[in-house]
């Protein structure tokens, strides 16, 4: 397929750049007036309209997309869409004044999603799922990671894995799974931490080795769930079976999980919405991602991380939703990267980055997908006829997506 007169071009980086770290992150190179060659599900060529080769000008499948900007697909690597019932009975409570905790501690939360999420049949959570990740696909998401966390039972969390790997294969995106059993402590261990820990080490890991149904290990470490020992006690054990770390840390308090994510290589920490002087610290040059989710801020009223800390500190930044049902009840990225811009004072072109090629680094597909590269997957994503880059964040909460196209061709979902 043949794109033609596409006013701008947005996120051509060379292969070599897999990751935009620190002030980097505001290169964002853009081609005006300009074609774009897919291939077999790739991305072929492009350049200047002014410039086009003859022999491409003859191709049967053309589209002319006039006005129109051509961005990557949103590469979204935190999100928790396997779920079997929305927690809208907790949006009152909200609404109300309680806070993400105390409805927790009412008897909302993970538990109440785990309770209902053990009663749904594999088929059940599949459906609701791919319903969900559709809804994220039309609104421009071409490759996305999904945690476990809802199962509490060895049963249950591989049941949510089965169904992960269930999307994997029904879907033509990209999808990368996290064993996130380590969510909170089910009733029953509450007093006896160790007993699940074990549970997760001793049964659960080797079963999700086995069936190949985990990419990453996950865990929320944080005050009142699982502690920096707890923590690195489980990453440590899942590093055996060779499932790096994304952790959930720093969403609450600062308690170190930070630090604790860089100290065991994770892939990325994410949440940071506690970002003290220590977690910029460890961030400061390190590989490890900082995976912010400004919809979770914005919806639980917390506070939003310090992203120009972070670009200041030279750390790499990526932009995700984090949808789920209790903390953040939606899976558009296009409202993600305007809150990136108007709560993390970020600009478009740091967002933009942020939400593709750095989202795509923290799920480790940055050599497949994230920028306009000759070779990437031709996922991308063209939007209505629009007066400039800003204008996609400036337009918040209305999606400015007319077409999406993964693989190559016109997605209809
Ligand atoms: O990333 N913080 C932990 N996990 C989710 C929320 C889970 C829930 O409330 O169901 C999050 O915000
Ligand atoms: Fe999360």
């Amino acid at each position: 397929m043949l794109i033609t007169n596409i006013k701008a071009l947005v996120g051509i980086h060379p292969k070599e750049k897999l990751f935009l770290r620190g002030s980097e992150l505001k290169q964002l190179p853009i081609l005006e007036n300009a074609w774009l060659l897919l291939e077999d599900g790739l991305i072929k060529d492009f350049g200047s309209m002014s410039e086009m080769p003859s022999q491409i000008s003859n191709l049967n499948s053309q589209i002319s997309v006039e006005g129109r900007f051509v961005f990557p697909s949103w590469c979204d690597s935190h999100t928790h869409i396997v779920f079997a019932a929305p927690r809208e009975e907790e949006f009152a409570l909200k609404i109300a004044g309680k806070t993400y905790e105390e409805i927790a501690a009412a008897g909302g939360g993970i538990l109440n999603s785990a309770n209902k999420l053990q009663k749904a049949t594999e088929d059940e959570l599949f459906e609701s799922a791919s319903i969900r990740l559709k809804d994220m696909i039309k609104q421009g998401t071409g490759a996305v990671e999904i945690k476990s966390g809802y199962g509490l039972t060895v049963e249950s969390e591989l049941k949510m894995l089965r169904v992960i790997k269930r999307l994997k294969q029904a879907f033509p995106i990209p999808i990368k799974a996290s064993l996130l059993a380590a969510h909170a402590y089910p009733t029953e261990y509450k007093n006896n931490h160790q007993a699940y820990i074990a549970l997760i080490i001793n049964e659960l890991l080797p079963k999700v080795s086995a069936e190949n149904l985990a990419d990453y290990i996950d865990v929320f470490c944080e005050k009142g769930f699982f502690s920096t020992e707890e923590t690195a006690q489980i990453l440590t054990a899942a590093a055996n079976y060779g499932l790096k770390p994304k952790i959930h840390a720093n969403q609450l308090s600062s308690s170190g999980a930070v630090e604790l994510g860089v100290k065991h290589d994770a892939v990325s920490v994410d949440h940071l919405e506690e970002t003290d002087a220590h977690a910029l610290q460890a961030l400061s040059n390190s590989n490890t991602i900082a995976t912010l989710l400004p919809s979770c801020s914005f919806y639980i009223n917390i506070p939003f991380a310090n992203a120009k800390g972070l670009i200041n500190n030279n750390a790499i930044i990526a932009l995700a939703s984090d949808y789920n049902p209790g903390s953040t009840p939606s899976g558009n990225m296009n409202f993600v990267v305007s809150l990136g811009c108007i709560k993390l004072k970020m600009t478009a072109e740091q967002a933009v980055n942020a939400a593709t090629l750095n989202g795509a680094a923290a799920m480790e597909l940055n050599d497949e997908v994230g920028s306009i590269t000759i070779g990437k997957k031709a996922n991308l994503f063209i939007t209505r006829p629009m007066t400039s880059l800003a204008y996609l964040p400036y337009s918040f909460g209305q999606s400015q997506i007319e077409t999406v196209i993964l693989n190559g061709e016109i997605y209809n979902g």
